[in-house]
């Protein structure tokens, strides 16, 4: 059998693959700390579990409109129309199965065969796959996004481009003046944005992170912004993200959902409505706090770790070290797992060789361990 080439070309998902192998070798007996999660490690808080169960019990269990609940679309439009200070109304709201099917939609339904996206590195694992399977080429510059990156993309034909502060792997976030100047340089461009801001209230500076559309509100006309329940509530296996974009956008994504998954599941719509509400607000609260605490724990111990270099995080659960002179993480990795049973992601598969990311969304035990276990590690390698 023949198969489509534009499928065969893609990547599996380095992350996915490598949090499986880990759990595959702890369930067969071996002493694993895993720093691969891309999940809370909390379970979902009450108020919205018991809305879920609610809707099981009330029977609210067929289909429901391909992109989600009215009333869910009606939350989520008035909580990020005043967010940013954008009017959206449910037509511009698409609630998926999780924010990566909202990416996914957007991608599809804007990118032509040969188009180019400009992706800054260290760039989300699915984003280029993401691209390639719409046809498209990903564009990756070499630095950090700045605004001569833009314009060089712009002018080489880029018609898009992908944006996620803070950061999965890096937990970087941008100052306000670094994201007015890109903004700028965006606003310069014809270039469609879409905003990948999942981590959004897991920011550990003062203030809100800086949002292109809080300098540019004007580019609400092409800018898609993408978030869900998923980080935020400990709600990663309810599948619930959402997107708003311009309603002609929004309806196409809209179709191509309709067409290929329908709506996502009932029961997890009606328990993000209660998240949205703001209902377990108390909760995420204790659970940001938790990720602050370890986000300063790790960061302590990782600086007694000789040889690697790190920026603190400021926002999500990841942290992303330089290691002295590796160029083969994939491989380094793999070692670290056999030879201490540390899990962690090469950055090869951030698009940034020489890194590795460790995610804080963990036990302290397990972080203190895994921490320990590198430090090992990278003495032996270093100092035979
Ligand atoms: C940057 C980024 N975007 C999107 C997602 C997908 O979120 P969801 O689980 O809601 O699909 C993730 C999950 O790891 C992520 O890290």
């Amino acid at each position: 059998m023949k198969y489509s080439r534009t499928i065969m070309s893609l990547s599996p998902s380095a992350t996915l693959q490598l949090s499986a192998k880990a759990k595959e070798l702890k369930k067969s007996g071996r002493d694993i700390v895993s720093l691969t999660a891309g999940q809370p490690d909390f379970p979902t808080p009450a108020p919205i579990a018991q809305a879920g169960i609610k809707a099981i019990m009330d029977g609210k269990t067929g289909y429901t409109p391909s992109t989600g609940i009215p009333e869910l679309k009606e939350a989520v439009a008035e909580s990020y129309s005043l967010r940013r200070n954008i009017e959206w109304n449910s037509s511009n709201v698409v609630v998926s199965c999780g924010a990566k099917h909202d990416l996914a939609n957007l991608v599809r339904a804007a990118v032509n065969p040969g188009d180019r996206v400009l992706l800054p590195r260290p760039y989300w694992v699915s984003y280029p796959e993401m691209v390639k399977a719409s046809g498209g080429i990903p564009v990756l510059p070499e630095k950090r996004l700045d605004p001569c990156e833009i314009l060089k993309a712009a002018d080489l034909g880029a018609v898009g481009l992908l944006l996620n502060y803070p950061s999965n792997p890096s937990g970087y976030v941008p100052s306000s003046d670094e994201m007015s100047r890109i903004a700028d340089a965006i606003a310069d461009t014809d270039m469609w944005v879409i905003s990948d801001d999942i981590y959004e209230d897991l920011v550990y500076t003062e203030g809100a992170v800086p949002h292109i559309l809080d300098y540019r509100p004007e580019l609400s006309s092409r800018t898609a912004v993408v978030s869900g329940v998923s980080k935020t509530f400990a709600m990663t296996g309810w599948r619930i993200g959402y997107s708003l974009a311009n309603r002609e956008w929004s309806k196409l994504s809209g179709i191509l959902q309709a067409h290929s998954t329908s709506n996502p599941c009932s029961i997890s719509q009606w328990a993000a409505l209660a998240a949205v509400e703001g209902k377990a607000d108390k909760e995420k609260r204790e659970m940001y706090r938790s990720f602050r605490d370890r986000r300063d724990m790790i960061c302590s111990k990782l600086s007694d770790v000789e040889g690697i270099q790190f920026d603190r995080p400021e926002g999500a659960f990841y942290v992303f070290p330089r290691l002295p002179a590796v160029n083969d993480t994939a491989g380094f990795c793999s070692e670290l797992l056999d030879e201490e049973g540390l899990a962690v992601i090469p950055g090869s598969a951030f698009g940034a060789e020489g890194y590795i990311r460790l995610s804080f969304a963990a036990s302290d035990d397990d972080i203190r361990e895994g921490v320990n276990r590198l430090n090992r590690f990278l003495r032996r390698r270093y100092t035979v």
